[in-house]
């Protein structure tokens, strides 16, 4: 049985909690169960096959990309498993974004093709499915967007009702029309993520509501499939270096949780070293861990385009941190002229993905000029949203309107090479003609 546990103080707690009693430290799932008999009793070759067994299954909880993995996941009932088939996410090769960061192949596992189009929907099929057989008639949310959708699919699924936290402004309409589309009560406060999260748990507090903010520790369960899924894609041997963008901090910390119950269990013979990218508008983790070593939380006013990772006050800093710590990986931020070439780069590959998700690419680049990866190494980024979650920053990159009127005008002339502008021509078969000889030239 799967149990509850301070990342503070050590002491349990009880299952629906999200902040221990004693020290309001974060809280997170543990398996005692799983010393010397192994998840379900089984040991990590059993369960290799067993896992790659399911894939050819027609059961839905075999097809989901979460559930395929339930040994290493909190015990919920068949019948309360809420699912659409999250998980199962491809790996791409990008051939052009290694050669831009200076790499011999790169890889990227895309989360982004989740049903609701992020990588939130792994957490949100174990979180939910845990609420309904906890039995909560309501779940709630605060969010820049992802998670809103998610959430909104999930309860509806489910057949619970949802209430939605969202900023005012400065959060992508595809998101928003996600939650309105899916029946979720989506309000839109007129303040920033920090904000809506500081109401929404005050809220909770009072209401008999389900949080379903990446603190809830049955979310950061299932977010941990990710890495298991992408080992096994790997053939189980892990790459040299997990690169994630950072925001709330949870992505980082499930990816780290998943390798670090992996290797003692004997799934894995060494750790990737998992480093964390954020906005340069938005870097409360970096600035924490170079101003007083991981002391203390230096929260930000925080401000970037990649309006997924708007966050200057994360929740999972300190899971994020071990994590980092542990697994000997990296922090840096990336301006937004960088997230906005990189976004280009891996849109030009044929794959593509939101700004949030880029920031990999550009740290990475950074990363790769640091010494820090080596040209030979493995890699693999964590695209975490689908490229038509904010169609509008792509619009407004290739027509060249994204940075006019900012203090980035002048840096964002590197990116020209990369705008492609829609073409108005006339009706005429020789305008098209003509137009596709000048490109062949
Ligand atoms: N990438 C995308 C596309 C996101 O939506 C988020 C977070 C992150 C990265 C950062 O992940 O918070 O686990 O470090 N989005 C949240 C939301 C906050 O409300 O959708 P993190």
């Amino acid at each position: 049985m799967s149990q509850l546990r301070c990342i503070g103080c050590g002491e349990t707690a009880l299952a629906d909690r999200f902040r221990c009693e004693h020290c309001r430290d974060l809280l997170e799932i543990i398996y005692p169960g799983w010393e010397g008999r192994g998840p379900g009793g089984l040991d990590a070759a059993s369960l290799k096959q067993l896992w790659l067994d399911r894939r050819f299954s027609f059961d839905s909880a075999d097809q989901s990309g979460v559930w395929r993995f339930r040994e290493i996941l909190p015990e919920i009932s068949k019948q309360q498993v809420i699912t659409i088939r999250e998980g199962n996410t491809p790996v791409y090769s990008l051939p052009l974004c290694a050669k831009s960061a200076g790499m011999a192949q790169l890889f990227a596992k895309h989360q982004g093709m989740n049903p609701t189009g992020s990588f939130k929907d792994t957490g949100m099929t174990v979180a939910a499915s845990f609420a309904r057989q906890a039995g909560y008639r309501w779940v709630a949310c605060a969010s820049t967007g992802n998670t809103s959708a998610s959430m909104a699919a999930y309860a509806a699924r489910g057949g619970l009702h949802s209430l939605v936290l969202i900023p005012d402004g400065k959060i992508s309409w595809s998101k928003l029309s996600q939650s309105l589309d899916y029946g979720t009560i989506t309000c839109q406060l007129k303040t920033d993520f920090d904000g809506c999260v500081r109401v929404l748990n005050e809220v909770v507090e009072r209401m008999p509501v389900y949080l379903l903010n990446s603190v809830n520790p049955y979310r950061v369960e299932g977010q941990k499939t990710a890495a298991i899924e992408l080992l096994e894609q790997l053939g189980w041997e892990p790459p040299d270096h997990i690169i994630v963008p950072g925001g709330n901090l949870a992505n980082s910390s499930a990816i780290g949780k998943a390798l670090r119950e992996m290797k003692p269990l004997g799934f894995i013979s060494r750790l990737p070293k998992i480093s964390v990218i954020q906005a340069e508008g938005a870097n409360p983790l970096v600035r924490t861990i170079r101003e007083n070593g991981g002391e203390k939380l230096i929260p930000v006013q925080a401000d970037t385009m990649a309006t997924a990772i708007r966050i200057g006050n994360p929740a999972s800093w300190k899971k994020a941190l071990r994590v980092i710590r542990e697994t000997e990986g990296a922090v840096e931020q990336v301006s937004e002229v960088e997230i906005a070439m990189a976004k280009a780069e891996i849109g030009a590959e044929g794959i593509g993905c939101e700004p949030a998700s880029a920031v990999t690419l550009a740290g990475l680049k950074k990363l790769v000029k640091q010494g820090f990866v080596k040209p030979n190494e493995m890699v693999v980024l964590v695209l975490t949203g689908h490229a038509l979650k904010d169609a509008d920053f792509t619009l407004k990159f290739h027509r060249g309107d994204l940075f006019a009127g900012t203090s980035h005008e002048q840096e964002s002339k590197v990116l020209r090479p990369m705008q492609r502008s829609p073409l108005v021509l006339e009706p005429s078969v020789d305008a098209v003609v003509e137009l596709l000889r000048s490109a062949e030239n």
